[in-house]
């Protein structure tokens, strides 16, 4: 246990140097709020995360160095149709980047929607945001459509992207699932 709480698994062998990833809940809302303003121009809230984990649907985890929280992920289970994941929000602080950790969040996140039996996973992008296209594409990530303006704020266009066939032995392979 930590003040989190319960560490639930080591992460897969990818994150240097080593984290634990940590299940958070909307107690948790102003770590989550801290690490998105790092992170983003627009953050969510304290209230916007704690309102989004008090739906059932909704999942966050911590990658976490000691007591010191790295990074995070925002998952919600189903939100365009049954069977999907989406990714709402994944950060890792800037001090931390480049060592693995939003790599390991987001594997263990589609590693987990695999495990419930999900079968696609969907995220919306910022058409500029190089490091996490290239993270996305190198984990099967396809871009389906152009959403203009989406970030209304900067002024940019998303592109929606779609992991298809998440419980195919491909994404398996890529996921490094046994
Ligand atoms: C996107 C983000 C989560 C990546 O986290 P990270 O821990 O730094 O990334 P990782 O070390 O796990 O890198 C994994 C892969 O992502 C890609 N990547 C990460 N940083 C990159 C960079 N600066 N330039 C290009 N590709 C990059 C690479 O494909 C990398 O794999 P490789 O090292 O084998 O080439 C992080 O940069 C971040 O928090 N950015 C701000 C918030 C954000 O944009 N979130 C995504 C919103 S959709």
């Amino acid at each position: 246990m930590n003040a989190l709480g319960p560490v639930v698994r080591q992460t897969p062998p990818v994150a240097r140097p080593p984290v634990a990833l940590v299940p958070a809940g909307p107690q948790d809302a102003v770590t989550l709020a801290e690490i998105d303003r790092k992170a983003f121009p627009h953050p969510w809230t304290a209230r916007d995360f704690a309102d989004a984990l008090r739906q059932t649907s909704t999942a966050a985890t911590f990658a976490m160095a000691g007591a010191q929280p790295l990074g995070a992920i925002l998952v919600q289970y189903d939100r365009f149709g049954k069977g999907d994941i989406s990714i709402n929000s994944l950060a890792v602080v800037p001090e931390a980047r480049g060592h693995k950790i939003g790599e390991t969040l987001m594997v263990a996140a589609l590693r987990e929607a695999r495990e419930k039996g999900c079968e696609r996973a969907v995220l919306e992008v910022d058409v500029s945001n190089a490091p996490a296209l290239r993270l996305y594409e190198k984990l099967g990530f396809e871009v389906r459509e152009t959403l203009p303006n989406y970030y209304v704020d900067e002024g940019h266009d998303a592109y929606r992207m779609e992991l298809p066939a998440l419980q195919s032995p491909q994404v398996g392979d890529r996921l490094g699932v046994e």
